[in-house]
């Protein structure tokens, strides 16, 4: 798990902080979706949670962030990998390798995996992303959605216990980030993963996510199931964030007395919230 505690950090040479002052805990199996306008603080967290942050971006680190009970500032980055793996915003700086399978290797042989296991977990990793047919590409030539899902893959085969994620559906259409969901999905509810994703399309961390984290100007103004997040719309839209347009509609059809059932977090739901009140109205 992952607990934070009064935490506030300035970068060096910033002029304010880049975090104010946040405690959050992510438990064990969790699904964390972070969301917030850009500048919010969003990265900065993902490093106060992977050790980056004091230890490569240097500044006033002050409170205290606990991987797995481990201190993160008595613990390098490398370490604190073993638990938490990392998928950066800037996928490229974080692709070493030129052919998919060397990327995973990479990281298997650095973490002094034995030679007999690394075939087994390499194997694992591939197919528990979908993308064993691209085990021999190079980087380069993959997809945009391709080349998340081998940036992925290389830290499933790690292992870590929590995968920190930071907008890797940034660039993808609708239905590559649906995929990539659906890989985390899987590994938080098959592997018992801890998923921390930041994230902007609200939709889909509404459908995946067990609980969403709102920050704002640094500050985690909102944490807490999504159903509840979403309940205080107008503490998202002061942060910048556009709530689903279904969890609008709902509200509006709640204030006329029309609904009073949890805001739909998924098509399927919408519609179900939809015909009831079109019954109602036929009776
Ligand atoms: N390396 C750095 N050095 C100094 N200041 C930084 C650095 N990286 C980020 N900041 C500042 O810290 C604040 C938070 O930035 P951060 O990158 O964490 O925001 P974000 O929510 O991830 O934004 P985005 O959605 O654009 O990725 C911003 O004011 C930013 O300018
Ligand atoms: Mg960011």
């Amino acid at each position: 798990m992952i607990r934070i505690t009064g935490l506030s950090f300035q970068y060096g040479g910033g002029e304010k902080n880049a975090l104010s002052d946040i405690d959050l805990e992510i438990n064990n199996g969790d699904f964390l979706g972070i969301i917030g306008s850009s500048g919010a603080g969003k990265s900065t967290l993902t490093y106060a949670m992977n050790g980056l942050a004091p230890h490569h971006f240097r500044g006033d680190f002050r409170g205290e962030v606990t991987v797995n009970g481990l201190d993160t500032r008595q613990n390098q980055p490398e370490e604190l990998a073993r638990h938490v793996g990392s998928v950066f915003q800037d996928i490229d700086s974080q692709m070493l390798a030129s052919v998919v399978e060397d990327e995973i290797l990479f990281g298997l042989e650095n973490f002094g995996i034995p030679h007999d296991e690394i075939e087994r977990r390499m194997n694992d990793a591939l197919e528990s992303t979908g993308i064993s047919e691209l085990r021999s590409r190079t980087v380069a030539s993959l997809s945009g959605g391709q080349k998340q899902k081998a940036a992925i893959a290389a830290i499933v085969a790690l292992r870590p216990s929590i995968m920190v994620l930071d907008e890797p559906t940034g660039e993808l259409d609708p239905q590559s980030s649906r995929m990539v969901f659906e890989i985390l999905k899987k590994l938080n509810e098959e592997h018992g993963v801890t998923i921390v994703l930041v994230e902007q399309k609200i939709m889909l961390l509404c459908e995946f996510a067990r609980r969403l984290a709102v920050m704002d100007g640094g500050k985690l103004i909102l944490c807490g199931p999504v159903k509840d997040v979403l309940d205080s719309a107008d503490r998202l839209e002061d942060a910048g964030v556009n709530i689903p347009r279904v969890a609008t509609l709902a509200r509006r059809l709640r204030e006329r007395e029309l609904y009073h059932g949890d805001i739909p977090l998924d098509i399927g739901r919408a519609k179900i919230m939809v015909e009831g009140i079109l019954s109602d109205a036929a009776l």
